[in-house]
């Protein structure tokens, strides 16, 4: 199986995996990217199921309602059972680096609202220490120089992603060269600068369950 279709295996495994749960209360969470697009597309087939969906970016909002599936605003929902992403890193403890897609800071939200965490993956993400994958900062615009010049003194060499917006009105900056031994730490001390809206270290609140795709079926790793 190629990248594509293993995307798609644990698409569709992650729809399996929440099924037996929902009801028409239910609201499911839903990430952002290709791999949270074909869970996405999966979880079309039985939009009957359950009442709708929180989304962590206009991109996921847009490909949700364009299968018909309902989207709420996280402010009018209570809760919910499970929030379902990608990564661009994630390890054996399932902590993670997300943002590749700069959707950081509403996907670090719809999750910590969430019961559950399923990160949906090929191979390919899992590593054996965070940090090959540039660590991506969203940041208020006037701090961006600010909170650039603190992560060096972390020890990281950060690149402005020049050109893009978030869809909450932030930059990024791209941290190049860390070795992230201690991920809780670091989630910890790049949320102290002032001026840093959200770092895509996922360690605090990492995933719960990861579904892997292989080229020997989708595994299943629990934290
Ligand atoms: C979006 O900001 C990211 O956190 C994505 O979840 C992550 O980049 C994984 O994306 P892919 O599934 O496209 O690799």
């Amino acid at each position: 199986m190629n990248q594509d279709e293993l995307k798609q295996a644990v698409g569709q495994a992650a729809v399996d995996y929440i099924k037996p749960h929902l009801d028409d209360d239910s609201i499911v969470g839903v990430g952002t990217g290709s791999t949270a697009n074909c869970f996405i597309d999966a979880l079309a087939n039985i939009k009957h199921l359950f009442d709708g969906a929180v989304a962590s970016s206009e991109a996921s909002a847009e490909r949700l309602k364009s299968h018909g599936i309902p989207v709420f605003d996280l402010n009018g929902v209570s809760g919910m059972d499970f929030y379902i992403d990608g990564a661009d890193e994630i390890n054996e403890r399932l902590e993670m680096i997300k943002g590749g897609g700069a959707a950081l800071t509403r996907e670090k939200i719809v999750a910590a609202v969430a019961k559950k965490f399923v990160c949906v993956a090929d191979e390919s993400k899992l590593v054996p220490m965070l940090g090959t994958f540039p660590l991506p900062v969203e940041v208020i615009p006037m701090a961006r120089s600010h909170v650039a010049r603190e992560l060096v003194k972390l020890g990281g060499d950060p690149v402005w992603r020049e050109g893009v917006v978030t869809d909450n009105g932030g930059e990024i900056l791209d941290v190049h060269n860390l070795r992230i031994a201690s991920p809780m730490e670091l989630e910890s001390s790049i949320n102290q600068i002032t001026g840093a809206i959200t770092n895509g270290l996922f360690a605090q609140r990492g995933a719960d369950v990861l579904l892997l795709g292989t080229q020997e079926g989708v595994k299943t790793l629990k934290a």
